[in-house]
């Protein structure tokens, strides 16, 4: 199918990584409404596909994305954004149930930084450069830069991102536990993918129970959080796959997954 912001594409050994790349070169991906639309529906349509065991969504080598579209903002009044539930649409990405790998070259600002954090793992090539710096346009970040960002990096990294609207490269971002790993900017995608096959072999409805875990972590006390954990545990024994990966490993073979 062809998308107007976007490419998609089918990776892998075993064809079951999907590569979604924004595709908006002459606004350095700007997250117009239309992309975004774009976006969730093919994430959501790739979260239905039974082939797909992780998604990989990158920009281009110069930009991840820019941010939310300036010149879509600039003239847009306060309560046609109430009324229209501007910005809406961007949770669909939390939704997602099977896990997205960012793959940020180049600069993720503003939106494009959220929008990185909203996936579950972030690899950077060596000349990414992460920021919000809405703050110089007169406003503030929109899409979780507030609350995501001193979840990666603590209060006071996250306070002078957001206030000061500087921009840190790729090095520091690992240093403060943004990202998880940086390579040579024209490695990034590859590494994702390798990491997103690896994902896509193991049990499907496993790897949700997990990103369903860790996420959790987020949005709970350690109680209630182990709670869950418990539960999601304990719920894995009602599998075939639970059954099929003690069963391999006993029987020193490699496991065969079905989902089930
Ligand atoms: C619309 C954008 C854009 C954006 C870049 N462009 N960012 N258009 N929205 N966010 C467009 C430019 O207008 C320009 O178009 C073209 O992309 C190339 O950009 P340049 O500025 O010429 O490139 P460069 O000098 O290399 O500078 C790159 C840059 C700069 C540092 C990334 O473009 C920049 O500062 N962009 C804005 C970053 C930003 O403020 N982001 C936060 C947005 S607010 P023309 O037509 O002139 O070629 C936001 C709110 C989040 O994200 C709320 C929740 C989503």
């Amino acid at each position: 199918k062809q998308y107007q912001y976007l490419l998609v594409d089918i990776k892998g050994q075993n064809s079951n990584v999907a590569l979604v790349q924004l595709n908006r070169p002459k606004a350095l991906n700007a997250l117009c409404d239309g992309l975004m639309t774009e976006l969730s529906t093919v994430l959501e349509s790739l979260d239905k596909d039974d082939k797909i065991g992780c998604i990989v969504l990158t920009g281009s080598t110069r930009a991840f994305a820019a941010g939310a579209d300036i010149k879509e903002m600039q003239n847009r009044k306060l309560a046609e954004v109430i009324g229209s539930g501007f910005l809406d649409q961007w949770s669909a990405v939390t939704r997602i149930k099977k896990p997205i790998i960012a793959a940020v070259n180049g600069y993720a600002l503003g939106g494009g930084c959220e929008l990185s954090m909203m996936c579950d793992i972030i690899y950077a090539g060596e000349t990414a450069e992460f920021g919000q710096p809405e703050i110089v346009i007169g406003t503030i970040p929109g899409a979780g830069g507030t609350q995501r960002l001193p979840r990666y990096v603590g209060k006071s990294k996250a306070m002078e991102i957001v206030l000061t609207g500087n921009r840190i490269n790729a090095k520091e971002a690992e240093k403060f536990g943004l990202v998880s790993a940086v390579f040579p900017p024209d490695r990034v995608v590859d590494e994702a993918i390798k990491t997103a096959e690896k994902i896509a072999s193991h049990s499907r409805i496993v790897v949700q129970l997990a990103k369903e875990a860790v996420n959790a972590a987020f949005e709970t006390t350690l109680a209630e959080g182990n709670r869950l954990e418990k539960r999601l545990f304990h719920t894995t024994f009602g599998l075939d796959d639970r059954k099929e990966g003690m069963t391999a490993f006993l029987e020193k073979r490699k496991p065969n997954f079905t989902g089930q």
